[in-house]
């Protein structure tokens, strides 16, 4: 019965319809489109189509499963471009040509970028259209921004020394953007390093593969060989190893704390790795009790609900005060009951398939639990799986003895706890493993201001009325304690793939018409 969620085929509009399986057996390695003889993935959508009463997987296509000596192939190219001459030795305006040559092509793939991005994360149409243009945008400000830093480099002159701080790249550098912004979250790590002058590995994410079969065809053409390899396969045998070499100088990873840490261990010296994380979090949204429900509500669904909940800045847990706990559980319940679940392509969808088939079932032992230990469930369907759909469920009475009080979900289970007294959501920031953004909700400006200066030490935002969100990207996205590690922005994350070196003397005509020369 619930199956009548998913489409026939002749319910899929024609311009989505895939019609040919992407078959990529080859990757960017050496400057070239190399056909890997290994074994490869088949992927399958998380979109079933209806044939009678039965369900019926699409598979799309398949990638590659690099091995141990494919990894490290593409790690000495990516080192020997690195030492070499053709990158990092080259002017700042010839990095910027290349970058802008990759960009053009890159925006004429957008309709078949959007179609795979909807096929095989299932992300809504709109948010994967809003995805790949800001991913444009993320790399058209980023050019901006490197022409500012770039025309800041002059002569200073101090205490009788005259020198030259030189942006000289930090070298060879492993990017993994995650599944659940394969696109801007992967190119606005690796184009950013790269215009800095670094090398890179980057690392295609499990889910969203093949959306970037196209996309490594640009780099191949825009970028001298070398200075970008392309990794598809498992981190065991591809990044894990190249890890063991000990030749990787900066991680810039998007995900989760999980797969993290053993790529760092494997390192021989992880001291020296330089490291920009965006990890795991459990922001959550704090509504005190004078609040204005009416606009309120919507936005906390959204912050907890859109694309299902698969965003690490997604409201994960919400304090409310029990002047209002009631009204705001019936309100939340009633804007989740509305909320559309479809295709990607159905209008105004809120809650689409999940991509990644093992998070349903984590969803499902986190739901069960908390229901054996006394929460309620709020929505009609919730708890509720049908084949990719976790329904999207309101667990209120959530108290601290349910995993799902303290653990990510990364799903579409929003929990919801009652306060009293302040101190109980300030003390749950406090001791919280995460620390990357938190809502308040209120209309006393004395009171929220009083609790962002408390809150600013523990989390890397506090969001007034609003949700926690990575944009607009001008603002720093960070996070505190397992949270993250450095700062993403348009003008920041530039600067992480920087490493400063001064060249430097006595203020004098030689070390003048030195500093004058570089
Ligand atoms: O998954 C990472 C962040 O959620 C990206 O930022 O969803 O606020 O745009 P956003």
């Amino acid at each position: 019965m619930l199956n009548k969620i998913y489409p026939n085929l002749i319910d899929i509009p024609q311009n989505l319809i895939i019609d040919k399986s992407i078959e990529q057996n080859t990757t960017l390695l050496n400057g070239k489109l190399v056909k890997l003889e290994t074994d490869l993935q088949d992927v399958i959508s998380p979109i079933a189509i209806k044939h009678g009463t039965e369900l019926k997987s699409i598979r799309l296509g398949s990638h590659p499963l690099m091995n141990h000596q494919q990894a490290i192939e593409a790690l000495n190219s990516t080192s020997s471009a690195f030492n070499g001459d053709t990158w990092k030795n080259k002017s700042s305006n010839y990095r910027i040509k290349c970058v802008k040559e990759f960009l053009d092509n890159f925006s004429k793939l957008k309709d078949s970028v959007v179609k795979m991005l909807i096929w095989e994360n299932c992300k809504p149409l709109q948010e994967a259209e809003n995805e790949f243009q800001r991913t444009i945008e993320y790399i058209e400000q980023s050019i901006e921004e490197y022409k500012k830093i770039e025309s800041q480099t002059n002569i200073q002159n101090y205490s009788g020394f005259s020198g030259k701080i030189l942006n000289t790249p930090i070298g060879i550098v492993i990017s993994m953007g995650p599944s659940n912004y394969p696109i801007y979250e992967s190119y606005s790590l690796c184009i950013p390093a790269l215009l800095i002058g670094n090398t890179v590995l980057m690392k295609i994410p499990r889910y969203g593969s093949l959306l970037h079969n196209q996309i490594i065809e640009l780099l191949q053409s825009s970028f001298p060989k070398g200075v970008i390899n392309v990794i598809y396969g498992k981190n065991e045998d591809t990044i894990n190893p190249i890890m063991q070499t000990g030749e990787i100088d900066m991680l810039a990873y998007m995900g989760s704390n999980m797969f993290v840490e053993p790529l760092i261990l494997s390192h021989p010296k992880p001291y020296r790795i330089k490291k920009l994380l965006g990890l795991d979090a459990k922001n959550p949204a704090i509504v005190l009790k004078d609040c204005d429900l009416d606009y309120i509500v919507k936005e906390i669904v959204l912050g907890a609900l859109a694309f299902n909940g698969q965003r690490c800045a997604a409201i994960k847990i919400i304090f409310a005060h029990s002047k209002i706990y009631d009204k705001l559980v019936e309100e939340i319940k009633n804007e989740i009951e509305k909320q559309i679940i479809g295709m990607p392509w159905t209008e105004d969808v809120r809650i689409t398939p999940i991509f990644d088939k093992n998070r349903i079932l984590y969803l499902k032992t986190l739901f069960e639990d908390a229901m054996n230990k006394g929460a309620i469930n709020n929505t009609t369907d919730g708890g509720k799986i049908n084949h990719t759909f976790f329904y999207p469920t309101l667990l209120s009475n959530v108290n601290s003895s349910m995993r799902i009080y303290t653990e990510e979900q990364f799903g579409p289970i929003v929990p919801i706890v009652r306060f009293d007294d302040i101190k109980e959501p300030l003390e749950y920031v406090q001791n919280s493993e995460f620390g990357q953004q938190i809502s308040i909700f209120g209309n006393n400006s004395k009171e929220i201001s009083k609790l962002a200066s408390f809150l600013q030490y523990q989390c890397g935002r506090v969001n007034i009325n609003t949700k926690c969100q990575r944009g607009p990207d001008i603002f720093p996205f960070t996070g505190k304690k397992s949270s993250g590690m450095g700062e993403l922005s348009i003008n920041s994350t530039l600067k992480e793939f920087i490493a400063h070196s001064v060249v430097a003397g006595k203020e004098n005509d030689i070390t003048l018409s030195t500093l004058e020369r570089i």
